[in-house]
């Protein structure tokens, strides 16, 4: 398979289309961003740790039955997936405290949240992803009320499978963002699960082995998202 055009570049990755019109290349690029983009460095490695990770996770996922766009990988830095129609939403679950959800609530970091939070965010850089409600979403019609129940229900499923293997692996699953999109009239993962849009830390020690290196400058950041992927016996 072979890229067509460039379909669409966003702040990590570049989407090409090909041959195939239910298709899309996912090119991961070494680019790396944080505060909606106001933060851009490129970070050697990191196109294909991500490439490679976000394989790894959605593989592990379809298996335990959860569905996602994800086909195969094409190249150290490429990878296939379904032409899905994406909701213009973020879902993020929580299991511990931090960043925005510290700072609007000013509640602790490290806290751990049980029952897990659950937050939509809208993706739109130039608001900085404003919190959003299923009220909004159905105004709006960004999704429909079964497709915000289909978002939950996936969402919170993931967090069962992805908490276990990270913890299998010593890591704490602190939070995450996931994203979804239509294909044949079914709702699929879409975007990517790597280091880059989530949090981890090391169980025992709590360092953070996730972007907030490289929002807080921790450096180590490609370094760390190695040792993550060395735990999970992802091959690199
Ligand atoms: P937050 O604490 O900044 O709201 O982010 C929660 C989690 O979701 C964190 O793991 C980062 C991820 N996330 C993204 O990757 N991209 C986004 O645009 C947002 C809002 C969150």
């Amino acid at each position: 398979m072979k890229r067509l055009t460039e379909l669409y570049a966003g702040k990590a990755k570049t989407v090409y289309t090909t041959d195939d019109p239910e298709r899309l290349i996912l090119q991961f690029r070494d680019d790396t961003s944080a505060f909606d983009g106001e933060k851009v460095e490129r970070l050697a490695r990191k196109g294909m740790v991500n490439n490679r990770f976000n394989a790894f996770v959605m593989q592990k996922l379809q298996a335990a039955g959860i569905p996602t766009h994800f086909e195969r990988l094409l190249s150290d830095t490429e990878a296939v997936v379904k032409r899905l129609e994406m909701l213009p939403v973020e879902c993020v679950i929580r299991n511990i405290s931090a960043g925005s959800l510290c700072r609007r609530l000013g509640v602790a970091e490290g806290q751990e949240l049980r029952p897990p939070v659950f937050e939509f965010f809208l993706k739109n850089d130039a608001l900085h992803d404003p919190l959003i409600n299923d009220s909004h979403i159905i105004t709006f019609g960004w999704a429909s009320e079964a497709e915000i129940v289909r978002m939950k229900q996936l969402t919170s499923r993931v967090n069962s499978i992805l908490e276990a293997l990270f913890a299998e692996a010593g890591l704490l699953l602190v939070d995450y963002k996931l994203e979804f999109g239509r294909f044949k009239g079914e709702l699929l993962l879409g975007d990517e699960f790597s280091p880059d849009g989530c949090r981890l830390w090391d169980a025992a020690t709590g360092e953070k082995l996730d972007k907030d290196r490289f929002r807080q400058g921790l450096g180590g950041v490609v370094e760390s998202y190695e040792e993550v992927a060395r735990r999970l016996g992802i091959e690199l």
